[in-house]
């Protein structure tokens, strides 16, 4: 049986006075059965490490660098992240593949990275509605998910994955249960081809998930949890998905 996992991804968004008053606002309304995490911008992780102190809320970053140290001005380093307390951090976000250019590659030398200082990667995959339409969706979110698992080799097993239709990223476009657990089925399948592993790892959902769809989503056979945008910046909202995750 795998543990449900509901992640909060705050992007750009946040202030001290304003995340104080949310991760307050989340520790009257938990704790949660299902593993619960916030990745919050960088300049907010040691202050939120410490405002978690205590709480079941686990830690993470919305992206890291493939590089381990050095000269890359503006990059912060996995093994920075691991300091912090950071359990996880996400990879491969649609909005950095599109607006910094991340291929396939960059974002699986960005797993192997995490890894390497115990920052579990949660790597994400997913198709433009163009690909979509196309006919494509299989073929993308394989190609992605084929170049993590060709670079992390054995370790592939220890990531948790979301697929992020792009269409329905902020768009209040939901995947269909249906039509995200057909995806979830193929990622599983791909998994189960390249670990042993695979059945005991999560397959994350996202894109536009709310209180009122939640549910429905994570009662899919290969659906374990969310990865929750806009939803994850209300404390109220944010707990009602996670205990949909229950
Ligand atoms: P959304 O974002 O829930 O606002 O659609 C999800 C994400 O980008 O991770």
């Amino acid at each position: 049986m795998r543990k449900k996992l509901v992640v909060g991804n705050w992007k750009m968004h946040g202030s001290r006075a304003a995340n104080a008053a949310l991760l307050s606002g989340l520790k009257e309304q938990g704790p949660w059965s299902a593993e619960v995490a916030v990745c919050v911008p960088f300049p907010y992780l040691a202050e939120t490490a410490l405002a978690l102190t205590g709480q079941a809320v686990l830690l993470g970053a919305q992206d890291c660098s493939a590089f381990e140290q050095g000269a890359y001005t503006g990059e912060v380093s996995s093994a920075m992240l691991a300091d912090l307390g950071c359990r996880y951090v996400i990879v491969g976000h649609s909005e950095r593949r599109a607006y910094h250019h991340e291929s396939d590659q960059l974002v699986a030398d960005k797993a192997k990275a995490a890894l390497a200082h115990g920052v579990t990667p949660i790597v994400c995959v997913g198709e433009t509605l163009a690909e979509r339409e196309a006919g494509q969706t299989e073929t993308v979110v394989k190609r992605q998910l084929a170049a993590v698992i060709h670079t992390l080799t054995h370790c592939i097993g220890e990531i948790v994955l979301a697929y992020e239709p792009v269409w329905a990223i902020g768009t209040g476009l939901t995947a269909s249960p249906e039509q995200a657990q057909s995806v979830h089925a193929v990622l599983r399948t791909q998994l189960h081809a390249a670990t042993q592993k695979s059945d005991a790892m999560r397959i994350l959902y996202g894109g536009s998930v709310k209180p009122d769809n939640a549910a429905q989503l994570f009662a899919q056979a290969d659906i374990d949890g969310g990865l929750i945008g806009g939803a994850a910046l209300k404390a109220a909202d944010f707990a009602v998905i996670c205990r949909a995750a229950n």
